[in-house]
């Protein structure tokens, strides 16, 4: 399985920044890095990021999508739209759309469903908070956002999947989950979609980690057993910080 490296620019950058930073980034890049690297933009740059990184194997990403095909529903974007725009993936149920703009386990659902039409692979975000992490709830909860998110979503579908474990207390936080922690969550997520759908289908499944990963942190992160892959916030924006943690 290859491993994914997404970087989540979040609500940064203009056409001009996002254009600039890519080309400093394919240029300094070496070659070849046997990793499979995806850039999650705000919306207005995804096109123009799309047409510059037409010769690359880099892909993009939307950060969010609603659930409805078009209509009445103003400000939101559909998966059609970020299929047009050249999108491959799109995350679904970030922390930050979870605590900031009220989405929960259900519209996550709506929304996977929504980007496994449109054939866009989702990165579904699932994680604990501090509170549930020292209440020692962390996995409970985590079993929870899996299930309601996956709920009725086909094996045959599930194999596309990216799963983004982001502990919401190490997002943006400087501190990143400890190796351990990551092996026994990931590991947890693969046996819990073992007991959903089965072995075969879970072990197709990539479980990457976010949450504070740096160039000091991600191989180690990267080598831990179920770890396929990181999802990078902050260090993705500072071009030579995300050339270290995609550089084997
Ligand atoms: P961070 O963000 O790397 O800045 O902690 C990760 C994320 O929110 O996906």
């Amino acid at each position: 399985m290859t491993n994914l490296i997404v970087a989540n620019w979040k609500m940064h950058g203009t056409i001009g920044d996002t254009l600039k930073r890519l080309t400093e980034f394919r240029f300094k890049l070496a070659e070849t890095t046997g990793l499979e690297i995806v850039f999650a933009l705000p919306f207005t740059t995804l096109y123009s990021a799309h047409i510059a990184l037409q010769e690359t194997d880099f892909k993009t990403a939307g950060q969010d999508l609603y659930w409805e095909l078009e209509g009445a529903y103003t400000g939101e974007i559909a998966g059609s739209f970020l299929k047009e725009a050249g999108c491959q993936y799109v995350l679904i149920a970030h922390s930050e759309r979870r605590r900031l703009f009220g989405e929960t386990d259900e519209t996550a659902n709506k929304k996977v469903r929504a980007a496994l039409m449109q054939e866009l692979i989702p990165i579904l975000c699932i994680g604990e908070t501090v509170e549930e992490r020292n209440a020692g709830q962390a996995m409970e909860v985590l079993e929870r956002q899996l299930k309601r998110a996956l709920q009725e979503i086909a094996m045959t579908d599930l194999k596309h999947f990216v799963i983004a474990y982001e502990p919401v207390w190490a997002i943006g936080t400087g501190n990143n989950a400890t190796v351990e922690q990551v092996g026994e969550v990931h590991s947890f997520i693969r046996n819990t979609l073992a007991k959903i759908y089965d072995a075969p289908t879970a072990d197709q499944v990539r479980i990457i980690y976010g949450g504070s990963v740096k160039p000091d942190n991600a191989k180690e992160l990267l080598r831990v057993k179920n770890v396929e892959g990181l999802l990078v916030g902050g260090a993705s924006l500072v071009v030579d910080q995300f050339i270290k943690i995609c550089q084997r």
